[in-house]
């Protein structure tokens, strides 16, 4: 399993022999300026909810790409609405894709497109195969619902979990989570995008190590290989 981090919520994941994109929010992204959204031919974009700052590129790259959405229900039909193709799932739901099993499960957050459209509950995925098993667990506060995942899911290898507080959980209840989960391997995402997510990147590091936890921050554009 190899992933590019794109910026904010946006990965890049080689999972299966397939590549799937998550939340896609990078040619607004004055941090992603060297991603060139028309490089990217994924099979796959997995949407976590509807806010713009995780679907802003979808049309383009799903235009693009011909790529498969994948998300919940309201956001599956808004798309297919556009002439776009997906899958929709809704709260603990699973299926089996050509790349592994992708399971949706719980977030706490909100969810509505930019045009006022209802975008349905938000939600994370678990997706997993013979590789390896990764928790995307989109925007959301620190919930007790992740101490699921553990009980019906493979055991992670790996986790994605937002870091930047105020919108989402920060730093203290990632480092939660990351119990709930039973998986001490965090990629961070969502923080610095806007000034009140900005973070300190070493101090972030070091108060997961002094939990005995490793927080990984991929600088927007570098590859990460796990497995
Ligand atoms: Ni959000
Ligand atoms: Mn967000």
């Amino acid at each position: 399993m190899k992933f590019q981090y794109l910026g904010h919520s946006s990965f890049l994941i080689d999972f299966g022999g397939k590549k799937l994109l998550v939340d896609p929010f990078i040619s607004v992204n004055p941090l992603a300026k060297n991603i060139d959204i028309h490089s990217l031919k994924p099979d796959y974009i997995l949407l976590t909810h509807g806010h713009q700052d995780h679907v802003f590129d979808v049309a383009t790259i799903a235009q693009q790409s011909g790529a498969t959405l994948i998300s919940n229900f309201e956001i599956v039909s808004y798309y297919e609405k556009k002439g776009f193709k997906g899958h929709s799932l809704n709260h603990g739901g699973k299926y089996i894709f050509d790349f592994g099993t992708l399971k949706y499960v719980n977030a706490v957050h909100s969810s509505e497109f930019s045009d006022g459209t209802y975008a349905g509950n938000p939600g994370g995925f678990v997706i997993w195969n013979k590789e390896a098993c990764l928790y995307i667990s989109g925007d959301t506060a620190l919930t007790m619902d992740m101490k699921l995942i553990p009980m019906t899911c493979p055991k992670l290898d790996l986790a994605i979990l937002p870091i930047g507080d105020n919108f989402t959980m920060g730093l203290e209840d990632a480092i939660l989570a990351s119990d709930f989960i039973e998986c001490n391997k965090v990629i961070g995402c969502h923080y610095d995008t806007f000034p009140p997510i900005k973070i300190d990147k070493k101090a972030a590091v070091k108060l997961f190590e002094s939990n005995k936890k490793e927080l990984i921050l991929l600088d927007i554009g570098a590859s990460y290989e796990v497995g």
